[in-house]
């Protein structure tokens, strides 16, 4: 059986009183992507959050690579081996390109290839062409790009994902799909967390569904191909597969 990367027991979380996470439970295997759906409002930027420690949960459990992690500070689970692409992406503005990811650069725990300067430029050549260039000044898509290359710097054991789709156009959204299944190819095990489900969908190995900060779907993919209504019920749309 896979090893368990990335494993929440009965997470909840608050904003002050309001009770978001719910009881959050899913694992993710070693090597493999879970896709994390559910309509806007519905908590996975908060589960995303609680993961790396922007919040604490008040009950459950977090282990990384059966490490517990819930409780540390979001540095310590950074060097625990968490990346984060966040929602937004967040590219820092008034660095250049190189900075941003230079900023980033941390060394892994040496089971895969590490990611150098070199080899984000490889994957994306539109960054080593604006290396020198002013984040903010980047279009959309190749923030998005910047905002993947500076969490793989941090050499990963875990990468997230927050709807690294949004906002873009859909060419520049299969280029994203693409990066992601080459990462997936190299053994790099993702949380892709979307409202999209068709890119979701694709790259998929198992799928949450989240509705009101409750896990309301836990399965395979072939499950959710078998079963499109689940889709349709928690999503709203039938969006083909
Ligand atoms: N910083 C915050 N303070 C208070 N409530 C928040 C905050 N961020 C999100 N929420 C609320 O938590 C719920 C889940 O939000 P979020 O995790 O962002 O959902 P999703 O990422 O699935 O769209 C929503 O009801 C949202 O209004
Ligand atoms: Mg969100």
């Amino acid at each position: 059986m896979a090893t368990d990367a990335l494993t929440l027991t009965d997470v909840h979380s608050y904003y002050g009183d309001s009770h978001v996470l719910q009881g959050v439970s899913f694992s993710l295997k070693a090597g493999e992507v879970l896709a994390l759906l559910g309509r806007n409002g519905a908590g996975k930027t908060t589960c995303i959050s609680t993961v790396v420690g922007f919040l604490t949960p008040r009950r459950g459990e977090i282990r990384l690579f059966g490490e517990p992690i819930s409780g540390l500070t979001p540095e310590a689970i950074c060097r625990r081996g968490i990346g984060l692409v966040p929602q937004g992406r967040r590219i820092f503005p008034s660095l250049t390109v190189r900075e941003n990811l230079i900023v980033a650069r941390r060394s892994g725990d040496g089971s895969r290839k590490p990611w150098s300067l070199e080899r984000i430029y490889d994957l994306f050549p539109r960054l080593r062409e604006r290396h020198g260039q002013l984040a903010g000044s980047l279009s959309g898509g190749e923030q998005q790009m910047l905002a993947l290359g500076r969490a793989l710097m941090g050499n990963p054991r875990v990468l997230l994902l927050d709807e690294p789709s949004e906002g873009l156009a859909p060419l520049i959204v299969a280029e994203v799909g693409r990066t992601i299944a080459l990462l997936k190819s190299e053994g790099q095990s993702i949380v892709l967390v979307e409202q999209n489900s068709n890119l979701a969908l694709d790259l998929a190995d198992q799928v949450v569904i989240l509705t009101t900060g409750q896990c309301v779907f836990d399965g395979g993919i072939d499950e959710i191909r078998a079963n499109e209504a689940v889709l349709t019920q928690n999503l709203g749309v039938f969006q083909g597969h």
